[in-house]
């Protein structure tokens, strides 16, 4: 999704922030860019579409020497990816930023135009700007002119506005998409995501929807759309810069891969008691007190997770726990009642199909609990708890380690939820715990096999199609590894629960088919997997088996590629059995020459829905 920078400051520093912050915010996804720089009260605005090194072109044959600015990345809503439709839009001496969709533009645009406003894009957007502009000409100040246009509109809006008749400000805006405030000495930084400008401060205000910042290089104050001043809380950011850079690796989304022994360790850390059998959640007493149903729900990879969490709570704290897409369970009309728990899944926090489903789930009278990755996001705030995976900062629009991050807090959620039901003894507590410690261990084993993998890829990546075959507590391993195929390299493939082969899928295996299996050793479910690659080989159907234990050797003559992964306990499985398909993705996408940390058409954090 779009992603906003805005900066108040230093005299000269202005395109460097905005520049440095909107590299820092390529992960969203974006098609055009642009920046906007006030300069002794004059308006300076550069647009180039397609990547920003097109407008780094662009902004190399000119000198800047502003103290305040705002730049954008644009993912196309409203009107094709061109120049054009850039951001910022410019009206007399207003321009605006903005990420999101003005719901009733048509109407606004009709009313503006009937006024001489002349429309120079396809955008939603440009409507803000002329609105505000309107109420400027006609005597209000720039405060109160932004305050009249937003009042006026309906929809979705993180916006940054600069005006040439008070160019000591910056007002950023926030409703139903991310933005935040950052607090510098003698500057100041609005931002769509932390990772824009944590180089430069961490000292971070999440703005909350209906807020207006208004920003000047010494100071700050935050209103509602009334002018009503409204307090909130400054929080310090403890990530590091250095881990937002790609420490050596070629693409975030390989760092990530390798990150995750870290990830899964400090996710665990400081929660866990080996010797009482505990798992330890701030603030969750209260909500998990006589659960009797949990509700999952979350999209694409959080999605995945959420299929995984069922089994595990299951399994371990025996509560029945149904999953849903957060994209379709606002639409049908669930049972929820007061002893329903509903946790919601995001890597970001901000997805709006999930955000949405959530507040839905909560007017029903649901408890909620919120599983993310990112403090303060917009679904944390919604939640009534929270726990926070501690991944930290996924930059790649391919998720991984905030993926296994989830798996490891559902498995001890569930063994929190088994302890505080009764249905878990000390020393299956113990147990569930010890298993864990291993997983950052049996993760770097896992990673060792990236070597095998980059071989396996180069051998493949010209397929294509692909399936993906598991049962159990993997078979949602093998859509999440057919999502990342999808994704990243472009090629079709299906991730299917192995049993349901026989009804259907089956009639497409034949030698251009890759089968992939997975099948870890200790899975219950193990034998019958292999009875499927028996079915697909007399199809002569390619199989890639994922397995693990010392039989697994003895497939080999059976079978094209065998890889072997370490063994874990059944539950855990999941977590190492999608090492393998993250790296056959990566290093698929590598070979074929695709993106793989900006896929095309995707974006990392989904604010619209
Ligand atoms: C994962 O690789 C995808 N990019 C995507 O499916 C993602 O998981 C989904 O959009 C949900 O995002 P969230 O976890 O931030 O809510």
């Amino acid at each position: 999704m779009c992603g906003i920078v805005g900066y108040i400051g230093i005299e000269g520093k202005t395109v460097q922030v905005l520049v440095e912050g909107l590299k820092r915010l390529e992960y969203r996804g974006y098609d055009s860019s642009g920046i906007a720089i006030l300069e002794k009260g004059h308006t300076k605005v550069i647009k180039s579409e397609g990547k920003l090194d097109n407008l780094l072109k662009k902004l190399s044959i000119h000198s800047f020497n502003g103290s305040l600015g705002i730049g954008h990345t644009r993912w196309a809503t409203h009107g094709t990816p061109s120049e054009r439709n850039a951001h910022p839009h410019v009206s007399g001496g207003t321009s605006v930023v903005h990420n999101g969709i003005i719901e009733n533009y048509q109407e606004l645009k009709n009313e503006l135009k009937k006024k001489g406003y002349v429309f120079n894009s396809d955008t939603d957007t440009e409507v803000i700007s002329h609105l505000i502009e309107d109420f400027s000409k006609n005597g209000s100040s720039f405060e109160d002119s932004v305050r009249g246009a937003f009042k006026l509109t309906e929809g979705s809006y993180a916006v940054a506005i600069v005006s040439e008749r008070e160019p000591e400000k910056i007002i950023a805006l926030r409703k139903f998409s991310p933005l935040i405030i950052a607090l510098g000495q003698g500057e100041n930084f609005i931002a769509s995501d932390i990772p824009a400008v944590l180089p430069y401060s961490k000292r971070v205000i999440f703005l909350e929807d209906g807020d207006v910042a208004i920003l000047e290089k010494d100071s700050f104050r935050i209103t509602d759309l009334n002018g009503q001043e409204v307090k909130r809380e400054v929080f310090s950011i403890n990530w590091d810069p250095v881990a937002i850079e790609k420490g050596g690796y070629k693409h975030f989304m390989l760092k990530e891969i390798h990150d995750q022994p870290h990830a899964v360790l400090d996710t665990i850390r400081g929660r866990v008691s080996e010797e009482s059998g505990d798992v330890y959640f701030e603030g969750l007493e209260n909500i998990v007190k006589g659960v009797r149903r949990v509700v999952a729900i979350g999209c694409g990879t959080s999605y995945h997770s959420c299929l995984i969490g069922r089994y595990m709570i299951e399994n371990i704290a025996h509560v029945s726990v149904d999953v849903d897409l957060a994209s379709e369970i606002r639409y049908r009309d669930p049972i929820i009642d007061e002893n329903t728990l509903v946790i919601a899944v995001s890597q970001s926090g901000e997805t709006a199909d999930t955000s949405e489903a959530l507040l839905e789930m909560k007017k029903r009278g649901a408890r909620t609990l919120s599983i993310t990755n990112v403090p303060k996001s917009k679904i944390a705030r919604e939640s009534d708890a929270v726990i926070y995976t501690h991944a930290g900062p996924e930059i790649g629009v391919a998720s991984t380690k905030a993926f296994t991050t989830q798996l490891i807090v559902f498995y001890l959620l569930s063994i929190y939820l088994g302890r505080h039901t009764g249905r878990l003894s000390d020393n299956e507590g113990r147990r569930f715990i010890h298993d864990s410690f291993r997983m950052p261990q049996l993760l770097e084993m896992a990673l060792k096999l990236d070597e095998v993998i980059k071989g396996l890829a180069m051998e493949f990546y010209h397929y294509k199609n692909f399936l993906y075959l598991a049962r159990g507590i993997n078979y949602p391993i093998a859509l999440e590894g057919a999502l990342k195929l999808k994704e990243v390299s472009y090629i079709h493939a299906e991730g299917y629960a192995a049993g349901e082969m026989k009804h259907g899928p089956i009639a497409l295996v034949d030698e251009s088919m890759p089968v992939v299996i997975i099948a870890p050793r200790d899975g219950i479910v193990y034998k019958k997997v292999l009875n499927n690659l028996q079915e697909i080989r007399a199809r002569r159907g390619k199989v890639i088996l994922i397995t693990s234990g010392d039989e697994a050797d003895e497939l080999n003559t059976q079978i094209d590629r065998l890889i072997k992964i370490p063994d874990s306990s059944y539950m855990l499985s999941p977590i190492i059995a999608v090492v393998p398909l993250q790296l056959f993705a990566y290093y698929i996408a590598v070979y074929k020459g695709t993106d793989a940390d900006q896929p095309r058409n995707l974006a990392k954090v989904v604010t619209v829905e």
